[in-house]
């Protein structure tokens, strides 16, 4: 496996790689992230993952500095998993001049987690076109965890006709339900054992959408409150059209139930797929 951290390097070695299957990361990697590298090894071709804390979407109040920085031991993990070449640029390499050229995502950016955290969207948008442009991949690999996420990076690669198939792994969870996340270390022990509410909720509302119940806001604000109650501080739980991430509708058969939430100081989301005429949850 080889650590490359300049764009020429990384260029070179890839000349010869045809197939390149790409799973970008800020690293801190956890079993979420190492499902995602197991995909694109059977996917085949030569497996790239890129480790860079993108400062571009982190808002001015958030955990930029503090975020986990760990890239002796995920090198450990990755090479285990047969990667060919991990990628971790310095901000230098990747900023050799303040970016200027932003990449503005659609409106549903502004909505759910761009509601609360702006800019943060099309900062994810920006690094992927620039990490896209680097590795010229035929594949990309994202969880599903990051829904939205997943949702405007699949429109971003349709609507700027980006040769490249994006491919979703499903969530990996803790025993207890709890999403895989690197900001689950922020939690101390009584947040920890907490935590799995927000996935409970979400159950919750899938339940009740399974069982026949249409009145999605009233079923968001009961998951809401109910979470409150417990002492998060919830920013949404949201039941949308799976496919369009839009507000709900009578009659939509692929739902999904998106959340995002606090817990002391550390904010959390997850989200649950419905299938409505097959009952699939
Ligand atoms: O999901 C992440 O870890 C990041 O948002 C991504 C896609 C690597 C872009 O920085």
């Amino acid at each position: 496996m080889q650590v490359i951290s300049h764009i020429p390097e990384l260029r070179r070695v890839l000349q010869s790689a045809s197939g390149r299957v790409f799973v970008p990361t800020m690293g801190n990697l956890h079993d979420g992230h190492l499902a995602l590298v197991r995909k694109a090894r059977q996917t085949g071709g030569c497996v790239i993952v890129s480790i860079f804390v993108n400062p571009l979407q982190f808002g001015p109040q958030e955990d930029y500095g503090r975020y986990p920085r760990t890239l002796e031991a995920d090198c450990d993990q990755l090479e285990k998993l047969g990667v060919d070449v991990v990628f971790s640029p310095t901000e230098a390499e990747l900023f050799p001049v303040a970016q200027e050229f932003h990449v503005s995502p659609p409106s549903i950016a502004k909505e759910l987690c761009g509601e609360v955290r702006p800019g943060f969207f099309r900062g994810v948008a920006t690094i992927m076109l620039k990490l896209y442009a680097i590795v010229l991949p035929s594949v990309m690999i994202f969880g599903k965890k990051d829904y939205q996420q997943l949702h405007i990076i699949r429109a971003m690669v349709n609507q700027f006709n980006l040769p490249v198939r994006v491919e979703a792994c499903e969530t990996v969870r803790a025993r207890d339900g709890l999403a895989l996340s690197s900001r689950n270390a922020y939690l101390n022990l009584r947040e920890r054992a907490q935590a799995p509410e927000l996935y409970l909720g979400l159950g919750e509302v899938a339940e009740r959408l399974l069982s026949g119940e249409r009145d999605f806001r009233a079923l968001e604000t009961r998951a809401t409150e109910k979470l409150k109650a417990t002492g998060w501080q919830v920013d949404y739980v949201a039941v949308r059209n799976a496919q369009t991430l839009k507000t709900a509708q009578e009659g939509d058969a692929h739902l999904v139930v998106l959340a995002a939430a606090r817990l002391g100081g550390t904010r959390l989301i997850d989200n649950l797929e419905i299938e409505l005429h097959s009952g699939k949850v």
